[in-house]
C-alpha cells in the first residue's frame, strides 16, 4: 500500500514517547495493548504497537510531530465505544487514546455554554450541566460509558436527534490537534457564523481522520421540566412504521420516538431480567415515544393526542411509564438493545437512515432481503429521524469485513437505502466496516473532494489511515 505508513515502531520512538507523555502514560505489554484492539464492531481485532495517554495539547502535538516525521500510524480513540470500527489500530502504530482529557473546562451560564475535553463521559456530563438546570441533547445508548470526543467524531445522535438534533447541532468551537502538530482553533464560540469555510463542521463526523480534537465548546439549553414516556404496541412492523411520519404530519415533535421490533425487546428483556414491559403474543413491534416541556398538563394532553392517533395504526393497549423509576427501566431496556441482540447472534449491525415516510419501504425491504440472502434481520433505532439500526445474524458469519457470504446482501440493502433517498450512516460513520459501500452513495468527483480534504490535513497519511476511504 503506497501510504508512506510503515508497521512498527522503533525502540528510540518509544523513548521519546516516554519524554513526551511520562513512561506511566506509555503502554507497551501485551494486556494492555489488547484492551485497545477492540471496539464495540463485530468482533474485529488489530493492536497496537503502543498506546499514549496524553494530558495536553501541547502533548498531542509534539506527538504528532514525531510520527508525521517518523511515518508512524496513529488511531486516536475515545472509549471505545464505536460500532463502524473508527477507532482500531489496523496498520498498527501509535494509539492516541483521550483517556486522560477528561477535565470538564467550565460551565458558562451566562451564555448557556460548556468547554470540555474529549474524554469526558457523555452523560458525567450532561450531569454536570443539568445541575445548573442545562441540557446537552445528544445521548447515545452508550452513554454511560462513551466519551464526548469520540461523539465528535462521529456526530452521534441518539434518542433525542429526532427533537433536539445531533451532535453537530451543539458543537460551537473545537481546538484541534492537526497530524502535522499545528493546534488550531476551528471557529469561534458563537450560536451564528458566516466566517469562511465551516472548519468546525467539517472536523464534526470526519472520524478523527483529519486531526485529534482536545477541547470542545458546545452549546447548551434549558432543561425541559417534565417529560412523558409511554410505550405502544403494534401488530404489524410496518404499520408501526408508517405511524411515524402521521405523528409529525399531525404537528407533534416527540422528544423521542423510538422503534423496537419484537425479538429485540425479548432478547433484551430476558439479558436484563426486565418485566416492565406486558408484551403481548401478537404484538410486532414498538413505538417508545416521549414527550417533554415545561407545562405538564399540554404534555399530558399531546401524549393522549398521539395515542389516539395511533388507533388508526392497529395498536394495542398504551404503557404509560408512570414514575421515573418505570420510565429509568424502560430507557434502560432501549439503550441495550445493541448489546443484547449482538449476544444473541446478530452480530452485523447497520444503521441505515430514510426520510421518515419511507420507514416502512425500509422495513419490507429488509425483511424480503432477508428471505433472498438467507439471513435474519431484527430492526430497532431512532424511527423519528428514518435512522433504522439493522442487526443481521447470518448463521456462519461473523465479520461483515472481507466476508463473501455478506457482501452482496449488504449491497443489496445499501442500494435499497439509496433508492428510498437515504443513506448508509446515520450516526455510527463509516469507519471500516462501511467504507467498501461508499460507492453506493457517492460518485468519483465526491470521494475525490473527500480524499483532497483528507491530504491537506494529512498529507503523510499518518492519521487514522484507512478510515472512510481507503488510502490514496
Ligand atoms: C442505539 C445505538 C446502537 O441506538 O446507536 O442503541
Ligand atoms: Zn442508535
Amino acid at each position: 500500500m503506497e501510504t508512506g505508513i510503515v508497521r512498527g515502531i522503533r525502540a528510540e520512538h518509544i523513548e521519546l514517547l516516554y519524554d513526551i507523555s511520562g513512561k506511566d502514560n506509555v503502554l507497551i505489554d501485551e494486556e494492555a495493548l489488547n484492551h485497545y484492539a477492540h471496539d464495540e464492531t463485530e468482533n474485529l481485532h488489530f493492536l497496537p504497537d503502543v498506546v499514549v495517554k496524553p494530558a495536553s495539547a501541547a502533548e498531542v502535538s509534539r506527538i504528532m510531530v514525531l510520527c508525521n516525521a517518523a511515518g508512524i500510524p496513529v488511531t486516536p480513540r475515545g472509549a471505545g465505544t464505536g460500532l463502524s470500527g473508527g477507532a482500531l489500530p489496523q496498520f498498527g502504530g501509535v494509539l492516541l487514546s483521550s483517556e486522560r482529557l477528561n477535565r470538564i473546562i467550565s460551565i458558562d451560564e451566562r451564555n448557556l455554554q460548556v468547554t470540555v475535553e474529549p474524554g469526558v463521559i457523555t452523560e458525567v456530563l450532561q450531569n454536570a450541566v443539568k445541575e445548573k438546570g442545562l441540557f446537552y441533547p445528544p445521548d447515545p445508548s452508550s452513554r454511560g460509558s462513551c466519551f464526548i470526543g469520540g461523539n465528535i467524531a462521529e456526530n452521534s445522535g441518539g434518542p433525542k436527534a429526532v427533537k433536539y438534533g445531533v451532535v453537530k447541532d451543539y458543537v460551537l468551537n473545537l481546538e484541534v490537534v492537526l497530524p502535522t502538530g499545528e493546534i488550531i482553533w476551528t471557529g469561534a464560540s458563537v450560536l451564528k457564523n458566516s466566517t469562511g469555510y465551516n472548519l468546525t463542521q467539517l472536523v464534526v463526523g470526519s472520524e478523527g481522520t483529519l486531526g485529534f480534537v482536545t477541547r470542545i465548546v458546545l452549546k447548551l439549553l434549558p432543561h425541559p421540566k417534565h417529560d412523558l414516556l409511554m410505550l405502544v404496541p403494534f401488530r404489524d412492523l410496518e404499520k408501526a412504521g408508517a405511524a411515524v411520519s402521521a405523528i409529525f404530519r399531525a404537528g407533534f415533535t416527540p422528544s423521542a420516538l423510538e422503534l423496537v421490533e419484537i425479538d429485540a425487546l425479548r432478547i433484551v428483556s430476558k439479558m436484563v431480567d426486565s418485566s416492565v414491559v406486558p408484551v403481548t403474543e401478537d404484538t410486532a413491534a414498538h413505538l417508545i415515544i416521549e414527550v417533554d416541556g415545561n407545562h405538564i398538563d399540554s404534555l399530558m394532553a399531546e401524549m393522549e393526542a398521539i395515542a389516539e392517533l395511533l388507533t388508526a395504526f392497529d395498536c394495542g393497549e398504551v404503557f404509560f411509564a408512570d414514575d421515573a423509576q418505570q420510565k429509568a427501566e424502560l430507557w434502560k431496556l432501549r439503550r441495550r438493545v445493541a448489546e443484547a441482540v449482538k449476544l444473541a447472534g446478530y452480530t452485523i449491525e447497520e444503521d441505515t437512515v430514510v426520510p421518515r415516510a419511507e420507514l416502512p419501504a425500509l422495513i419490507r425491504g429488509v425483511k424480503a432481503l432477508g428471505l433472498q440472502y438467507d439471513f435474519n434481520a431484527v430492526c430497532y433505532g431512532h424511527a423519528g429521524d428514518g435512522n433504522l439500526h439493522i442487526r443481521i445474524k447470518k448463521e456462519g458469519s461473523i465479520y461483515s469485513l472481507n466476508n463473501e457470504a455478506v457482501i452482496p446482501a449488504l449491497r443489496a440493502l445499501f442500494e435499497l437505502v439509496k433508492s428510498l433517498g437515504g443513506t448508509i450512516s446515520g450516526e455510527h460513520g463509516i469507519g471500516l466496516v462501511q467504507k467498501a459501500y461508499m460507492d453506493i452513495v457517492f460518485d468519483d468527483m465526491q470521494l475525490q473532494l473527500m480524499r483532497g480534504i483528507k491530504k491537506l490535513f494529512d498529507p503523510n497519511n499518518i492519521l487514522n489511515a484507512g478510515k472512510i476511504f481507503d488510502p490514496v
